[in-house]
């Protein structure tokens, strides 16, 4: 019996990794954008999270055809009022290194309550036949790290200091990750629906 294809709408690697990690163990056949000769970039003009995750599930799925996954995520700092929120990754440019020591200098002198941050992620799977969509949301909580530690994950990783884990997720291994983050829980919600898909397209 062939697998059933899942297309993964992302342009980013690290984003890409972790949904292998994900689900990687389910019957799916996981393509990338790649993979299917979609070579376009989809512009992120909502002003919610699934807002942008829906227009990438529109536009992938329709231009591949195939059931489609897309996410949109981003990190959300209580000091920057919710920023940089939908614009994490347009904001202050596309250099981590640069964008993650101003956060650190913008929550300077600041303790506890006061650096903390979260990141969000909406996930919408879309179904080719009828364009019937699934929407999963999930949340981690942090704070802004006093240095940027570690070289894993990607992103603002190296400074979403987690207290439980006493480290920043750039610093922990990727299924460590994947239990406790954004991605990981709202990855944990669109399983049951994935895992239905598959069984129905089985029968
Ligand atoms: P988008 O979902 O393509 O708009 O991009 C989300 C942006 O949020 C990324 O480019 C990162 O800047 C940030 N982001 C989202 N999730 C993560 C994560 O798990 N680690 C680090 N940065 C993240």
């Amino acid at each position: 019996m062939a697998r059933t294809q899942l297309l993964i709408g992302t342009t980013s690697a690290g984003k890409l990794l972790e949904w292998q990690s994900l689900i990687g163990d389910l019957p799916l056949e996981l393509l990338t954008l790649h993979d299917v000769g979609i070579d376009f970039d989809v512009e992120e003009t909502g002003d919610t999270f699934a807002q942008n995750a829906l227009l990438k599930a529109d536009a992938y799925g329709r231009a591949s055809g195939l059931l489609t996954l897309t996410e949109d995520a981003g990190l959300q700092v209580a000091a920057l009022n919710g920023g940089p929120g939908v614009h994490s990754a347009r904001w202050e440019g596309s250099d981590y290194a640069h964008k993650n020591a101003l956060l650190v200098r913008l929550v300077e002198g600041k303790e506890g309550a006061a650096r903390a941050c979260r990141y969000a992620c909406v996930v919408v799977l879309r179904r080719p036949e009828d364009g019937k969509l699934w929407y999963a949301r999930g949340e981690a909580r942090g704070q802004i790290a006093h240095v940027p530690a570690g070289s894993g994950g990607f992103g603002y990783d190296p400074i979403f200091y987690v207290p439980r884990l006493g480290c920043t997720l750039a610093e922990v291994p990727i299924d460590e990750k994947d239990r406790i983050s954004h991605r990981g829980r709202a990855a944990g919600r669109i399983r049951p629906i994935l895992r239905q898909l598959i069984e129905r397209r089985a029968a």
